[in-house]
């Protein structure tokens, strides 16, 4: 298993340029299930769960080819509806196609994911919006079967609470229905309106995507569409993080500035420059004296949490206590361990960590426990005094696409051991 060497102590200096968003690529691989044309995507991240996206997809009929970040997929026929258990086990975004291959071949079978390392994450809320939409489950031996042999039909879906696939796997149920589909207590996330600009280019009618209410009219078919996957927020807000933590000032290009606002506003307010230039270029310098301040992940737009552990390692080196709550995931402080490990001082309380800064880091054998803890050991680790040793690394390839290599380039040092 590969392993991070990384040597802290340097402010990182220079250019860093956003890729394509995982968590937007993934659902628009999943839509190309909708319709028999091909369907092509340019700015899609060269990492592990686009790797394995593709893999489900060619294991259903669909053929794929790929040139770099553009990726044309053809399903010209659905031979297999069904996400067995060896994908589903390695990333759950596999139940994306549970909503296409339900509305395009009227069957669907999917493993169901089970616990992973930041919680138990059901997926009942797809399950009980299929069956809104027509569709008969039923459970058995760790798969979910989702029948729908005369067709969807359109229905009123009231979400318990948000859910950001959850809401991607039923608007790409509802394009293909019969009739009118409403979506209510929709997620609100860009990745969710950039796929629903895709399945607009593909023929579909929705309407209120990026608002609590989404309305889709169904249509017969879809035909093929090219699209431009969004830039990844998540990846251009670690990066800020790194500059900010490590003192040093970094042009972020490429960054989706507009979807940002939660986490610039927090690093201002911890003392952080934050400056964008043009449309897409964010300049971020640290270096003065951080303050602690408290932060609450919420979906989208408030703090993502998949940005909560890479801010979890700014606050250690900030003055004060900072206050960091997590309510979308019930099990994701897995970070923290590690973060002690490296003199940190964080006390856990339920949902709520207590960082007590600032903590001069000192370099250690961590151990990534998932893709954004990781991504907060690496940040811990180029703030630290000396050596890291982060293991496990292919959780943070798994959605940063050449992260050694974007921060070497900034002036880290940083390696990758082979192992
Ligand atoms: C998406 O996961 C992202 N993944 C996650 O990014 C992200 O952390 C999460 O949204 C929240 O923003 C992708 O987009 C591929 P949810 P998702 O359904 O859709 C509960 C990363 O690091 N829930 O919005 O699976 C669930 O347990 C990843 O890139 C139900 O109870 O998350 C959680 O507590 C990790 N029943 C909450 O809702 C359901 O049927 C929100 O989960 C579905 C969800």
């Amino acid at each position: 298993m590969d392993k991070f060497r990384i040597q802290g102590g340097n402010p990182l200096e220079g250019t860093i340029q956003t890729s394509g968003s995982k968590n937007a690529a993934l659902p628009a691989i999943a839509a190309a299930l909708l319709t028999a044309e091909p369907v092509v995507l340019r700015g899609v991240p060269q990492v592990r769960d686009i790797a394995t996206m593709l893999r489900l997809l060619e294991d259903i009929g669909a053929t794929v080819e790929r040139d770099g970040s553009r990726v044309r997929i053809q399903a010209a026929n659905v031979v297999k509806p069904e996400a067995p258990y060896e994908l589903v086990k390695t990333m759950r975004a596999s139940s994306l196609v549970l909503g296409p291959l339900a509305a395009r071949a009227g069957r669907a079978r999917v493993s169901l994911p089970g616990g992973c390392a930041i919680g138990a994450r059901p997926i009942d809320l797809h399950l009980t919006g299929l069956e809104h939409l027509g569709a008969t489950v039923s459970q058995e031996h760790g798969y979910v079967c989702a029948e729908a042999p005369d067709g969807l039909r359109g229905g009123a879906i009231h979400f318990d609470r948000i859910t950001v696939t959850g809401t991607e796997d039923l608007m790409m149920a509802a394009v293909l229905a019969r009739g009118e589909t409403t979506l209510v207590n929709a997620a609100r996330e860009p990745e969710v309106t950039d796929l629903a600009a895709l399945l607009n280019r593909m023929g579909a009618q929705v309407e209120g995507a990026g608002e609590s209410t989404i309305r889709i009219r169904g249509v017969d078919r879809l035909h093929g569409a090219e699209h431009t996957i969004i830039t990844d927020r998540i990846e251009a807000g670690t990066f800020a993080i790194a500059a900010a933590i490590t003192g040093g000032r970094l042009a972020i290009t490429g960054a989706p500035v507009e979807h940002l606002d939660a986490l610039v506003a927090k690093l201002r307010q911890a003392g952080v420059r934050v400056e964008q230039e043009g449309d897409s270029t964010l300049v971020v310098e640290g270096g003065r004296t951080l303050r602690s301040v408290d932060m609450t992940t919420e979906e989208y737009p408030g703090f993502a949490t998949d940005l909560q552990a890479q801010y979890m390692a700014l606050m250690t080196q900030a003055e004060g206590i900072a206050i960091v709550t997590e309510t979308i995931f019930e099990n994701r402080f897995m970070h923290v361990p590690e973060l002690v490990r490296m003199g940190a001082n964080i006390r856990l309380d339920g949902r709520r960590a207590l960082v007590a800064g600032p903590r001069q880091l000192s370099g250690a054998a961590v151990l990534a426990s998932d893709l954004r803890a990781s991504a907060s050991l690496v940040l811990g680790a180029l703030a630290a005094r000396g050596e890291t040793l982060i293991d496990r690394v292919y959780h943070i390839d798994r959605g940063y696409e050449k992260i050694e290599e974007k921060l070497a380039q900034a002036g880290a040092r940083i390696e990758r051991v082979a192992g």
